[in-house]
């Protein structure tokens, strides 16, 4: 029997950046291998969930990924246990550690699960924050290998707001050397602690490009990726946001001006005819529901590494 991914064994996944740019490629890997149905982890553990916004595709997947690993999975709704009645993270934390071998949680303040991950002695898996969304970013990378081959060197150019999926996608893609073009309204850039600690990972791999100008961010790009305008938690400046994200949509004639084999991929949900039209989410260049999929073979991947899952 031989362990998987042994160098992340018993760690946390907080941000993107907590891995390294060797682990992510053997993670991809792995997770293709997977898929492909060539290696079939195995781990009997439990991973309990906490989503404090909601989920449809984390939520599925990493139970499923779970349940495939031989694993259980509990959801610990916050709503149905004292943390949704503000029983303090540092308590919740040391607790759940004594019963369940890993967390998965979604929950609006980075701050709350860096705390978790202090208190809690098992490892904490970020399922989306406010500030970040790193196993988004996985499956999307996964994604974009299937398709492409390889990574290193395509251009990958995100129009929209420079949110979580922004802020993963600066990280993963200068962990993998791919080139990022994120074109944002003025005033809705990622965060620059975000833009120097992605540059710094991306050394002379690949290079960040940040502008308001959509057009110019498209021109023969190999995969164009949005996101919802106004995130969870946004919702009520949601009507304000729509004239000044409105120049960023995906639509036909913005993915003409991108290189002819392009892909165009989104997280999920979508907005339809708001960040991407029906006619380009339905079309032909689209790979949305695969990177959707994506996400279960990617955190699969993830789970057999962070767990020690072993391999017959
Ligand atoms: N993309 C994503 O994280 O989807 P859910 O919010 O449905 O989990
Ligand atoms: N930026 C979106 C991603 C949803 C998966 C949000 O945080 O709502």
């Amino acid at each position: 029997m031989a362990t998987v991914l042994n160098s992340l064994q018993g760690r946390d996944l907080l941000s993107l950046a907590d891995i390294t740019a060797s682990e992510l490629a053997l993670l991809l890997d792995l997770a293709a291998q997977i898929k492909a149905g060539k290696v079939k982890p195995h781990c009997p553990q439990v991973l309990g969930l906490i989503f404090a916004k909601a989920s449809t595709r984390t939520r599925v997947s990493f139970s499923v990924a779970m349940y495939r690993l031989g694993g259980q999975v509990l959801d610990l709704r916050p709503e149905a246990t004292q943390v949704g009645r503000g029983e303090p993270i540092e308590d919740t934390a040391r607790v759940l550690t004594r019963y369940v071998d890993a967390l998965a949680i979604r929950t609006f303040d980075q701050q709350d699960i860096i705390t978790f991950a202090q208190y809690a002695d098992i490892p904490v898996i970020n399922a989306l924050t406010d500030l970040e969304h790193p196993c988004q970013i996985l499956a999307d990378l996964l994604t974009v290998q299937e398709i492409f081959g390889q990574l290193q060197g395509l251009t990958l150019t995100y129009l929209g707001d420079g949110n979580n999926v922004a802020h993963s996608l600066l990280l993963g893609c200068a962990l993998a050397g791919v080139n990022l073009r994120l074109a944002t309204p003025p005033g809705y850039q990622p965060l620059p602690e975000l833009v120097a600690q992605a540059k710094l990972l991306a050394g002379d791999r690949s290079t960040i490009t940040l502008t308001s100008d959509p057009e110019q961010a498209v021109a023969d790009a190999h995969v164009l990726y949005t996101d919802v305008w106004a995130s969870m938690g946004q919702e009520e400046s949601a009507p304000n946001r729509l004239p000044i994200f409105k120049p960023y949509q995906i639509n036909q004639a913005r993915l003409q001006s991108a290189a002819p084999e392009a892909i165009v991929l989104h997280c999920l949900p979508a907005h339809r005819q708001e960040e991407i039209t029906t006619e380009v989410m339905e079309g032909p260049q689209s790979r949305v529901w695969d990177q959707a999929e994506n996400r279960l073979h990617a955190q699969q991947a993830l789970l057999a590494g962070i767990l020690g899952a072993k391999i017959d």
